[in-house]
């Protein structure tokens, strides 16, 4: 896999919330975290980024161990991550929000603004409005957009459509699928289960730090334990 946690054990000081489980994903591939609130599928994201401390386990990116990497460093090396909140600045606009995401860049970023236009079309409208003003939704799409400014190799998005109605749901995936098409790797966490592991390669159920089961999305989906355990039968 092109982004892998390999038995990732550690937390925040106390006991290990990340209890020897195993994430990854590869390119043009879409790889979705599952799991009850508290599993540690936050923790598990911010173990890949490097902003956890690690007991055990290692974090390998295009087969180099990247473990000990500062979360800046991996960003250079084409990680982008779009955290679960406080993801977009609400007091500049949509442009000035896709400016930053490019900050690490000192080439020309307008091909790839443009093409997070063309992905987003309404942000494009709405290039000179404050993000803060935007519905959840379309701020939604500003934080995907801003990742991608950095033209990253491997997308994480934790719980992207948290909040947003069904159809912008439905369209966020179609965006994300359209990611996955130009060959990104596109690991998430997802509360909207069922669908995600829908449009997943691979899926991962996380329970207490630990992998409960790991199979493609369409398995799990079709799998009689997860079905009644995870996903409302
Ligand atoms: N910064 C922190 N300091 C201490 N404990 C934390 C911190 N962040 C999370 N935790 C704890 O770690 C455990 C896992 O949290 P995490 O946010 O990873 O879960 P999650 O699976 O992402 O849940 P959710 O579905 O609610 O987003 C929880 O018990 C939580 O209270
Ligand atoms: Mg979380």
């Amino acid at each position: 896999m092109y982004l892998i946690g390999e038995n990732l054990r550690g937390g925040y000081g106390g006991a290990d919330i990340l209890k020897g489980c195993t994430v990854g994903v590869d390119k043009g591939e879409i790889a979705v975290i599952v799991g009850p609130n508290g599993a540690g599928k936050s923790t598990a994201m911010k173990a890949m980024l490097g902003m956890l401390d690690l007991n055990e386990g290692k974090v390998l990116l295009d087969g180099e161990e990247i473990t000990e990497m500062t979360p800046q460093a991996r960003v250079a090396h084409g990680v982008a991550f779009v955290p679960q909140t406080s993801n977009v600045f609400t007091s500049m606009t949509v442009e000035e929000n896709l400016e930053m995401g490019a900050f690490l860049r000192d080439d020309d970023i307008t091909e790839t603004r443009d093409m997070v236009f063309e992905l987003f079309p309404i942000l494009k409208e709405k290039r000179r409005q404050p993000a803060g003003e935007l519905s959840g939704g379309q701020r939604q799409q500003v934080a995907v957009g801003r990742a991608l400014m950095t033209r990253p190799a491997v997308l994480m998005l934790d719980e992207p459509t948290a909040g947003v109605s069904p159809i912008v749901m439905d369209e966020l995936f179609d965006r994300i699928l359209e990611v996955r098409a130009a060959g990104v790797a596109i690991l998430m966490v997802e509360q909207n289960a069922r669908q995600a592991l829908n449009i997943a390669d691979r899926g991962y159920v996380l329970v207490t730090g630990e992998n409960r089961f790991t199979d493609t999305g369409e398995a799990l989906l079709a799998n009689p334990e997860v079905r009644r355990s995870f996903l409302g039968g």
